[in-house]
């Protein structure tokens, strides 16, 4: 059986939680509204019509949540600032009260002897925003600079562990290309200038981060997910390419200092016309201390010639007839092991988080207890697959579980439960689910 103590004893063991997802308190305190809380008005968009306006009601128990996150044997807390609490129109006047929030959240976590590690984008883009061209605008980098300077100033006295941006290829493409999430456009003209200025911010807030921030540790963290041809017919193999261009190196490549990965799928190169031939190279670099890894499933890929551009289409985990989670996403370690090992072989990454990891299932509380064992065994055979990966040599420094308790999972509202602690949204009452009682026993070892 593994054991937390096989992973060192400066091992980071966190859960990661995120502003929109759990805070609520959407309009309290001089907080300004975010493309979310926009974006969940419109019909049809968030299943069950869920709106995120009361969420976990974190504002207002973070310190019993923070109390349970201790109680379970972690070291970090990783949350993330609501850009909208502090900027409420994104730019411009600063909101106290958001500020003072944040301070106690943080103090509190040091009180307790957890690491506060602090995202300072999480998708929940300040609707002021949205209405200017949001991640569209050439205005982004200058929005976000601001905001991360506003940040970096009240809380890096406290505050060294820093990510950037969540997921930028998640936020890019389902909320600029496929309009399934915040805030809901469409198209390669929302898509390709979305991406870039997205790059653009990854490199300008880590350097806001560098200059204002002493001894900071700056991470950014990325979307993963191995990608596997359906079959090894040359069609399959060149979609399954495609597809991991966009899914796993898209936004590291630049970041690295490679610019995008355009040489192996030509419509990339559309991008040029945002970058002036390229000139951008230089500034989409950071010289990262860490990279957040934030892996859950492969994708399986087939050539499809109808799907523009990409010409390429899952087959579904259920289709195949693999294990997978509520969400339909396959339940694999090895995968997680060999996706892991693919960023580590770049080479030039100094050190890897696993910022999120952890799945989704239909759970229920039975008599007080909630007993998902199929969480327990995917937490057990992905912390083995990155055991073996650490093991043989990759600098990973740490694991977030997400999530702390079952959250505002976007389109999906709350049905979707991911947390080791299970939420009552009528009542609001933590029930700690027998995996957060496995995540205890396992790391009191
Ligand atoms: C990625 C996102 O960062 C997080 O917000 C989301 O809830 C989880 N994955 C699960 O879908």
């Amino acid at each position: 059986m593994l054991k937390s103590s096989q992973f060192g004893k400066d091992f980071l063991w966190g859960v990661a939680i995120a502003a929109q997802q759990n805070e609520g308190a959407y309009n309290i305190d001089g907080r300004g509204l975010s493309i979310w809380d926009a974006f969940s008005r419109r019909q049809g968009k968030i299943k069950g019509g869920h709106k995120p306006y009361d969420a976990c009601d974190f504002y207002y128990r973070y310190k019993d949540d923070l109390l349970l996150t201790k109680a379970l044997g972690f070291n970090v807390f990783r949350f993330s600032i609501a850009w909208s609490r502090i900027l409420p129109d994104g730019t411009g006047k600063v909101n106290k009260e958001g500020i003072n929030f944040y301070n106690k959240v943080i103090d509190e976590c040091l009180k307790l002897g957890l690491k506060p590690f602090v995202t300072l984008y999480h998708w929940d883009l300040p609707y002021a925003l949205e209405k200017e061209g949001g991640w569209t605008s050439h205005r982004m980098t200058r929005w976000f600079t601001r905001y991360a300077t506003v940040c970096a100033e009240a809380f890096g006295d406290r505050v060294k562990d820093w990510i950037i941006l969540n997921e930028p290829m998640g936020f890019t493409s389902l909320g600029y290309m496929l309009g399934k999430h915040a805030p809901g456009k469409t198209g390669m003209s929302n898509f390709l200038p979305a991406i870039h200025n997205a790059v653009l911010c990854q490199a300008d807030g880590g350097r806001v981060i560098r200059d204002l921030v002493p001894k900071a540790y700056i991470g950014t963290t990325f979307s993963c997910s191995e990608v596997i041809p359906h079959t090894d017919r040359d069609l399959d193999v060149q979609a399954a390419k495609r597809m991991d261009i966009l899914l796993n190196r898209l936004f590291i490549e630049p970041a690295l200092g490679r610019g995008y990965p355009k040489d192996d799928f030509k419509f990339l190169e559309k991008l040029e016309i945002y970058t002036k031939a390229w000139k951008f190279t230089d500034r989409m670099r950071f010289n990262f201390d860490f990279i957040g890894l934030q892996n859950y499933f492969p994708v399986t890929i087939r050539h499809n010639s109808i799907m523009p551009i990409i010409q390429a289409s899952e087959v579904k985990a259920a289709t195949r007839k693999v294990p997978h989670t509520a969400m339909g996403w396959e339940i694999n370690g090895e995968s997680f092991y060999r996706i892991i090992k693919k960023f580590w072989h770049y080479g030039s990454v100094k050190e890897i988080i696993i910022s999120e990891n952890g799945a989704c299932f239909k759970d229920e509380v039975v008599d007080g207890v909630v007993n998902d064992t199929a969480r327990i065994a995917y937490f057990e055979e992905y912390l083995k697959a990155m055991h073996k990966a650490k093991h043989e040599g990759v600098n990973i420094k740490g694991y977030m579980a997400w999530t702390l308790m079952d959250n505002f999972e976007w389109s999906e509202g709350y049905k979707a439960r991911f947390g080791l602690i299970h939420v009552d949204f009528e009542t609001q009452l933590r029930t700690i689910k027998n995996s957060g009682y496995w995540f205890r026993d396992f790391l009191q070892k």
